[in-house]
């Protein structure tokens, strides 16, 4: 799927059964007089290399040397992390050294050092970090499998550079298909572009921020997490794009910090917690070690969270109100579907309803539908509120 020249946020592929830096910064949430938000501690924030101001210099020899010494490393794993775990293969290694020389050299030189002579060895170049920062970072993705996404500080994400860091899940490309059915929601209705959306777990704030760009003037979003890191993250990437005023950021269980917006929302969009406990452990070690398993374990069947967003969906949405949630591709949009169905029209989940479940539900919620994603996974489950 990774080619060399596709772009850099196509640059990472996990299917999920597929960031320390120097300056902290404490941010404020917005909405701040919210008692859900401000009564928690806020973590600090780690400064993504490529917004570190550039403040120290090194040469275009000592580069070279960086480079000629991290490429030899990627180039020594081959294929091993693919046959071991699924992970990166030594190609995809090398173009990420060039991505990390590329957010922490300041300057008009190619990220390809080794192709320059020897009369520019001499020259002065500045960096965003120590040169021996550098090597410490590379030896923590090649021995570590640190994800080079928490190495960076950032993941580019849609039209997005998303800061990340540990303890916040790396935003995925296929969730990016949300945004696209957020965007066709809201053009055909201008009722939803001017509502109130709410983005449940929203990690790294990927869907709440890009949601908050599609919307109109009167349009705003609530992110919630129960992750005080994912809010801290959040807000920063909120301010970044400067959409304090129409994305608020609560923290807190589901739809517990919500009782105000009951009944009153226009969208729901949520990339819940959806991998089985026993899954988990086999997963790709960038994962596995490194992402929190706060975002990925979604208990024994991998449905408990699933579930829940599910019967509150009934409850949250104003009539006409659109959901689509996320998940796993193995099968799950059916259970959801059932969950759904049992919910809104009051009868015991039925396998017999399971292939009639598009005319039979009269309950709640209509136009229930699976989506897939780019690469034909079905991913998504989207519906709407009668
Ligand atoms: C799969 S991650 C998705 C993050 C982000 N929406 C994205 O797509 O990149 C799931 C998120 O749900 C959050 N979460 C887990 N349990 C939660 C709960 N009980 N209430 C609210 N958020 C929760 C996690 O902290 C994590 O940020």
């Amino acid at each position: 799927m990774i080619t060399p020249c596709l772009p850099r946020n196509i640059r990472y592929t996990i299917t999920p059964c597929s960031l320390f830096f120097k300056r902290q910064t404490t941010t404020s949430l917005h909405f701040t007089e919210r008692k859900t938000i401000s009564s928690k501690p806020l973590q600090p924030l780690q400064l993504p290399l490529f917004l570190k101001p550039p403040i120290y210099t090194t040469t275009i020899y000592e580069l070279k040397t960086f480079q000629n010494w991290a490429n030899n490393l990627a180039i020594s794993t081959g294929s091993k992390f693919l046959d071991l775990d699924n992970g990166p293969e030594s190609s995809l290694l090398c173009r990420e050294l060039n991505w990390l020389l590329e957010d922490v050299v300041e300057s008009e030189w190619p990220t390809s050092f080794l192709t320059l002579g020897t009369v520019e060895n001499e020259r002065v170049v500045k960096m965003k970090t120590e040169m021996e920062h550098l090597y410490v970072l590379w030896k923590q993705r090649i021995e570590e499998r640190r994800p080079f996404q928490y190495i960076v500080g950032c993941e580019h994400w849609r039209d997005l550079v998303l800061c990340v860091q540990e303890g916040v899940l790396i935003p995925r490309p296929e969730t990016e298909l949300i945004v696209d059915m957020v965007e066709e929601v809201v053009l055909e209705n201008e009722v939803m572009k001017e509502g109130v959306w709410l983005d449940l777990g929203t990690g790294s704030g990927a869907l709440g921020v890009a949601i908050g760009r599609v919307l109109g003037k009167e349009g705003r979003v609530i992110a919630t997490d129960l992750s005080p890191v994912a809010a801290s993250v959040t807000s920063f990437n909120v301010q970044r794009y400067g959409l304090q005023d129409k994305v608020e950021i609560r923290i807190g269980s589901w739809f517990e910090p919500l009782e105000d917006v009951k009944g009153k929302l226009v969208g729901i969009v949520s990339n819940p917690p959806y991998i089985p406990s026993e899954d988990i452990p086999g997963l790709q070690a960038e994962v596995v070690r490194h992402e929190p398993k706060l975002a990925l374990d979604g208990g024994e069947t991998g449905m408990d969270d699933l579930l829940q967003l599910c019967e509150g969906a009934a409850s949250f949405l104003k009539p006409g109100g659109f959901f689509v949630f996320e998940n796993e591709e193995s099968g799950q949009e059916n259970r959801i579907r059932n969950a759904i169905l049992r919910y809104t029209n009051g009868e015991k989940q039925s396998k017999y309803l399971v292939d009639f479940m598009d005319t039979k539900t009269k309950g709640s919620f209509r136009h229930l539908k699976i989506v897939s994603d780019f690469a034909g996974v079905q991913r998504f489950v989207i519906g709407y509120r009668n």
